[in-house]
């Protein structure tokens, strides 16, 4: 089957790329020509493990191409993935401008029936916008169809996410357009056997926020009892596990730590409650979501003032750049907020990163990154531990304590066990455990 895919972001590259890796003909589309230029090269705009890999091979083998040229992507096929960027405006709510742009330059170009999927991340009830806008653009009376196709891979996994999806929600309105998504899903539920769900365009549109943001509750709730935890000398990771066998709770997302950032959760949580404000609903539960994750980035940054008592001219290491390991995404990442904290009270920096750095460097370049962990903490007055990256997990204790000037340790992700780096003689504070 012939797809063509709008955006070459994380979701559109790797959904693109996958349609083609399970046999459909794909075409992407960015308008961004230098991007473009890029992907015809080989190289990826982004980390993704096993994604150059896919890239290379399907285009090699001919069912992978790229182009600026949307009247091209709009004549290759009939049904169209829209997946560019759906970024916080400026008070939070989804700026849909490129979908929109999306919708009329497709409808200008339509001289037969099409199905424009949604596939970014967007507020519900925005379909019925979408319509409005193509046939206002349409040059003459053509049938088409919008459909709701929302993403739910995570970064790092996206292409197992992708060919292996938990479910496969379809938010259509039509026949015609339910069978042609059946069409193109049609090789990733025979290999995965996952269900593909048929509901109304507007609950499809909703799933998406509404799963996310439990996701982010989940994580906020876990960080709220980590409080409770430290405040009563209870362990959080005791608590969760506790909690987590309980299969109507599960044991995912209960990992407390300095809070959830990425692309993903922290936009897509302010985007829903926008819209639900909008709509007449005051969606008090997310913005204490919300507000726990703030907080927690506060308190633990309250660790290292109380350890330090001055923070001004301390030479501290930072373990971790991006907001979750495995990829070198640091959109929203918790360590963004301790860089900019710490260098306004004078400490003095040293990042480590096995993948985020070299980006990170280029926006902060006016602190010491080091490619090895060892040297990223000699002489340092404070160790600060912001993503779980499993090099940081391995490291020697004891080394590690020789090199630092004074052995003291913030651990935002509960990377060590809090006895094992006592006994070794140091200062540790983690999340939710004495
Ligand atoms: C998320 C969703 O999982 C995915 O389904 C959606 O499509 C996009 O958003 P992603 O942003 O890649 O994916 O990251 P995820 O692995 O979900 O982690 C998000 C953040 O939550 C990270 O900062 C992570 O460190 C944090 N987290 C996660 C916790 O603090 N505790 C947990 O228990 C789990």
């Amino acid at each position: 089957m012939k797809i063509t895919v709008v955006g070459t972001g994380y979701v559109g590259l790797v959904t693109g790329a996958c349609f083609s890796e399970v046999g459909h003909e794909v075409l992407c589309v960015d308008n961004n020509e230098q991007k473009v230029a890029m992907l015809n090269r080989l190289e990826m705009p982004i980390y993704e493990d096993g994604l150059e890999a896919m890239v290379r091979k399907n285009v090699e083998e001919g069912r992978l191409r790229f182009t600026s040229c949307i009247k091209e992507g709009t004549e290759f096929s009939e049904v169209i993935f829209v997946a560019v960027g759906t970024p916080p405006g400026r008070s939070g709510e989804a700026n849909l401008s490129y979908v929109e742009q999306v919708g009329r330059e497709v409808a200008e170009h339509m001289t037969s029936y099409h199905l424009l999927v949604e596939k970014s991340t967007v507020p519900v009830n925005t379909s019925e916008q979408l319509k409005r806008t193509m046939t206002k653009y349409l040059r003459a009376d053509i049938d088409f169809d919008v459909a709701s196709n929302p993403e739910f891979l995570r970064e790092g996994r996206a292409i197992p996410d992708a060919l292996n999806p938990s479910r496969v929600v379809v938010g259509v309105e039509s026949k015609r357009a339910l069978l042609l998504l059946q069409e193109v899903y049609k090789p990733i539920m025979e290999r995965s056997g996952c269900r593909l769900l048929e509901m109304d365009i507007a609950s499809a549109e909703l799933t998406k926020h509404a799963s996310n943001s439990f996701l982010a509750m989940k994580i906020s709730y876990i960080n709220a009892v980590s409080r409770i935890c430290e405040l009563t000398g209870a362990n959080v990771e005791k608590v969760a596990e506790g909690m987590g066998l309980d299969p109507r709770i599960g044991p995912e997302f209960l990992r407390a730590g300095v809070g959830y950032g990425g692309s993903c959760f922290p936009k897509d949580v302010d985007a829903f409650v926008h819209i639900s404000e909008r709509l007449g609903y005051s969606f008090d539960l997310l913005k204490d979501v919300q507000k726990v994750n703030r907080e927690q980035r506060e308190h633990v940054f309250s660790k290292i003032k109380k350890e330090l008592w001055v923070v001004e001219n301390k030479r501290i290491a930072i373990l971790g750049i991006a907001f979750k390991p495995g990829t070198d995404d640091y959109r929203e990442a918790p360590a963004l907020y301790f860089v900019n904290e710490l260098a306004e009270h004078g400490a003095t920096l040293r990042l480590w990163d096995p993948i985020a750095a070299p980006h990170f460097k280029k926006e902060f370049p006016q602190h010491t990154y080091c490619e090895d962990l060892m040297e990223c903490v000699q002489d340092a007055d404070l160790v600060l531990v912001m993503t779980e990256w499993p090099e940081i997990k391995a490291l020697d204790i004891q080394a590690l304590k020789k090199a630092m000037k004074s052995p003291v340790m913030i651990d935002g992700r509960n990377v060590f066990d809090p006895e094992v780096l006592r006994e070794a003689g140091f200062i540790y504070h983690s999340v939710g455990r004495l």
